[in-house]
């Protein structure tokens, strides 16, 4: 049996602060069929919380598949501030879940943080994890009615917040703020090498370098991987960001956005440790944002020495809907100089995808397309560290047949009417995007395609995915998305093909990288 490549670093070209603070571990390929009571697929923050609570606590036999290495997906290029602060506002929670789901979500996010806490403690995980308080404020010269809103919504929520004349930026008046108490942050990498130890050490196994490519529900559950192999087991979890086993339903949920990241040296001191967000709307195109809010977000980690990094996320898109990059780093710079006067050079840029649900919470729990026995864990949109520790929670208390107070207001089959206009507009989005086939190519011909670049080209009737490797050689994959055959877009800045549609990305080499879709790009015959 072959086992298949891929690449299994890092989930972009870009290099986050924590791929380059950790160690990269090695591959450990399923190599025979194999048994246990849970096969977990995807072994980023939400599966390996799953397998965690089953193995570790439960004492059941896992198995848990990843395609790549540990954390090595979105987890390894998050920034991990760890919060019951949802992006999604609490208000708008209220409109959409009522205020009972709204109190369950606040609920579900601190036991979250509680939950993250009582593992790096019993398991004595060195990772950085510290407790903070975090800041929501509005953009200069906006009215702050709406974050009073917020602060309002919050307390109804259950919520401890207070109201504030200012968050503690020192160069900066931001106005008023909400100040939400004992938030957290970590470094994710290390905290999932702990977790994925502990995993081991009580039986669990853990095999990467992995593809999960069908999954099957009912009475013989099992997981097939590309190179051949099934896992049988009674139940599968799969937690592979965007669940690849689900064709249709889900993904009209949710939709992906990329967001990014840049980091600043700052002198260690200069910055107040909290976590701090804006409530910044998107100034652009209507047509590459739909219903969400990318704010700026803000957190310190450790440097070198006498310094430390300040961590400034933001500027989010729609997947494949902008190509932009440069101008996007630029803009997260200029707002960070503006606030944090200390900041230095900046030493890291990279960006990320997020699952973006049309009603505001993460889907966790049985998977309504497929057969009984079957879990997933996904649309977690910028709170996913906390909502992959609640499917920790959550779904290991559905397979053991437990009541479990969240099950309901995280229901994968649930329909929130009152998301309608979202659900429709993302929806347009994504059938707007097959008029991809009526365009021209991005260049006219191959010959303008520069070494470690890419460009869509047109073959005749045929959309052709062209990536020249820094040798010169050109490498030809159709460019139809295997999963519902959107055509796929180059993304310059981490060298990946992203699809527009429900964000499924391929390395450069067309190798997939992220669901929903299992399969590759396909090449082209007779490419150079
Ligand atoms: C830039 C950025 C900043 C963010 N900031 C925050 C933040 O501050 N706080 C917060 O709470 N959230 C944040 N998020 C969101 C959060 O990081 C993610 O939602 C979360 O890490 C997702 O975890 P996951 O386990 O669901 O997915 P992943 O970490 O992506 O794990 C999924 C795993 O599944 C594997 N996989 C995929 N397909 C297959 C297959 N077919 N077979 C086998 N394995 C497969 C992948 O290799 C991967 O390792 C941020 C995200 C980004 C991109
Ligand atoms: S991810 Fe659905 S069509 Fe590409």
């Amino acid at each position: 049996m072959v086992t298949h490549q891929h690449q299994t670093e890092r989930a972009g070209d870009k290099i986050s602060l924590w791929e380059a603070t950790s160690e990269l571990g090695e591959l450990n390929p399923l190599r025979e069929n194999t048994r246990a009571d849970v096969c977990v697929v995807g072994a980023g923050i939400a599966g390996l919380s799953v397998a965690y609570r089953l193995a570790v606590r439960e004492r059941r036999s896992v198995v848990v598949l990843d395609d790549g290495l540990i954390g090595r997906g979105m987890t390894g290029r998050t920034t991990a501030h760890i919060v019951n602060a949802l992006d999604d506002r609490f208000y708008e929670l209220e409109k959409l879940h009522g205020e009972e789901g709204s109190r369950l979500a606040a609920k579900s996010h601190t036991a979250a943080i509680d939950f993250v806490e009582g593992v790096v403690r019993e398991e004595k995980i060195e990772c950085e994890f510290e407790r903070l308080d975090g800041y929501l404020f509005e953009p200069p010269n906006e009215p702050v009615e709406n974050l009073r809103k917020e602060f309002e919504a919050c307390r109804r929520a259950g919520l401890p917040v207070e109201w504030v004349d200012r968050a503690p930026m020192e160069g900066f008046d931001t106005g008023p703020a909400i100040r939400f108490p004992n938030q957290a942050q970590f470094h994710p990498l290390h905290y999932l090498r702990g977790v994925a130890s502990a995993i081991e050490r009580a039986g669990g196994r853990i095999f990467t370098g992995t593809r999960a490519f069908d999954v099957q529900g009912g009475d013989d559950a099992h997981v097939t991987t590309r190179d051949g192999f099934t896992v049988h087991a009674q139940s599968v979890a799969v937690c592979s960001n965007t669940p690849i086993n689900d064709r249709y339903v889900i993904h009209t949920k949710q939709s992906p956005y990329t967001t990014y990241v840049i980091g600043l040296r700052v002198p260690k001191g200069s910055v107040t440790r909290a976590l701090f967000w804006d409530t910044a709307e998107h100034a652009g195109q209507e047509d590459t944002w739909v219903g969400m809010v990318p704010y700026h977000y803000v957190r310190l980690a450790s440097g070198v020495g006498d310094e430390e990094i300040l961590v400034v996320g933001g500027e989010d898109h729609k997947t494949g809907q902008a190509d932009d990059f440069e101008a996007r780093y630029q803009n997260l710079e200029d707002w960070t100089r503006v606030r944090f006067p200390s900041a230095q050079e900046v030493v890291f840029r990279w960006s990320g995808q997020v699952m973006e649900p049309t009603d505001g919470l993460g889907f966790i729990g049985r998977n309504p397309g497929d057969k009984p026995n079957v879990y997933i864990a996904t649309g977690d949109s910028g709170n996913g560290i906390t909502h992959g520790t609640i499917a920790g929670m959550l779904i290991p208390d559905l397979i053991l047949g437990r009541g479990n107070p969240w099950a309901t207001v995280y229901d994968p089959s649930r329909m929130s009417l009152r998301a309608g206009g979202d659900f429709a507009k993302e929806n347009l989005n994504v059938g707007r995007q097959y008029s991809d086939y009526m365009r021209g190519g991005d260049v006219a011909s191959a010959d303008e395609i520069q070494p470690g670049d890419g460009a869509v080209l047109r073959h005749g009737l045929r959309k052709v995915a062209a990536y020249r490797d820094p040798s010169g050689t050109l490498h030809e994959m159709t460019a139809v998305c295997p999963h519902l055959k959107c055509i796929v877009h180059w993304n310059g800045n981490e060298k990946t093909w992203d699809c527009p549609c429900h964000g499924s990305r391929f390395d450069a080499m067309g190798h997939v990288m992220n669901g929903p879709s299992v399969h590759d790009l396909e090449p082209v015959i007779g490419s150079e």
